[in-house]
């Protein structure tokens, strides 16, 4: 049965605002990518170093200037980031990747992995390269369509280091606009959604809105994978909070610091960059207040 009618349009709700973000000024399709750089770049001034893990890494929009997250990111300064796995399953997608570190000045301190495959499956090597300790501050961008991202791989992602070391730090892209759709799509013999969600209680998403589903994945994060500080960040279709929300951005992560640079990043995605001297005397001050 192709169930068209589980998953139909999906009504607004009201989600509770503990865990929703309220009062940020909304950040569009547009400018993901620069909100993860954004992000990093304070994240690097935070940690002072740190591996990149881009599961889903090839450009989705081709020659749209500022729009490639991993671009973005390996050409972001002060150059703090050392390691970078990128990965994507298409051959032409890996030739992207492949000329885009090609055009790094060559470093011998920073390492770039770029890896052919379903990242369902080269997470396991990644993991198993000892480049990623419990030392090393990381950072994974999990960036899918829609539900090619299993739930498994996130739990492996979570449960990589050591149980008092900081988790490898999530941003995982949520289709909350149209997952009711996609879902719908996919016949009752598909193994997509179970493994995307991780068992059969995605059909629970039935009848829940784009923030509803939003706030659940989210407590999955934080009561499943024992994330500290979990928040999904909405996307929106057009400037400045028009238009509807496409999808969310959950970002889950055990460093106290790390959902408020979120937030200051989301805040600031289009103003210019502060200076590192300005960065470095903010962060500090935000730190001890
Ligand atoms: C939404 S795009 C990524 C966009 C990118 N982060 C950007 O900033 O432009 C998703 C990418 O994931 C790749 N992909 C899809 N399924 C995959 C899988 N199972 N494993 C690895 N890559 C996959 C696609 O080829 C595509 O390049």
């Amino acid at each position: 049965m192709n169930d068209d009618s589980l998953f139909g349009d999906l009504p607004e709700q009201i989600a509770p605002v503990s865990i929703l973000q309220a009062g940020v000024d909304p950040v569009w399709t547009e400018h993901k990518a620069k909100l993860i750089a954004r992000y990093l770049r304070y994240f690097v001034f935070i940690t002072k170093h740190g591996c990149y893990v881009d599961g889903f890494a090839g450009p989705k929009n081709k020659g749209v200037s500022e729009s490639w997250a991993a671009e973005l990111v390996i050409n972001s300064n002060p150059k703090f980031l050392k390691q970078f796995f990128l990965c994507d399953e298409k051959a032409g997608q890996v030739q992207e990747l492949e000329a885009l570190v090609a055009s790094q000045t060559p470093d011998r301190k920073r390492y770039f992995d770029v890896r052919q495959g379903d990242f369902n499956t080269t997470v396991d090597e990644i993991l198993a390269s000892d480049v990623i300790t419990d030392k090393t501050a990381t950072f994974c961008l999990l960036d899918q369509y829609s539900c090619e991202c299993h739930w498994e791989t996130v739990r492996k992602l979570a449960r990589h280091k050591a149980e008092k070391a900081n988790k490898i730090e999530q941003f995982y892209f949520l289709a909350t606009g149209w997952l009711g759709r996609a879902l719908s799509q996919f016949k009752p013999e598909n193994s997509v959604p179970d493994e995307w969600w991780g068992n059969e209680d995605w059909r629970s998403l039935k009848g829940l809105s784009g923030d509803l589903i939003a706030v659940r994945m989210s407590e999955r994060f934080r009561d499943e994978l024992g994330y500290r500080f979990v928040h999904p960040w909405p996307i929106y279709q057009r400037d400045r909070g028009q238009g509807r929300v496409m999808f969310h951005m959950i970002h889950a992560s055990d460093h106290p610091e790390a959902s408020k640079l979120m937030r200051r990043a989301y805040r600031h995605v289009l103003d210019v960059p502060e200076s590192d001297e300005q960065l470095i005397l903010e962060l500090a001050e935000s730190q001890t207040s």
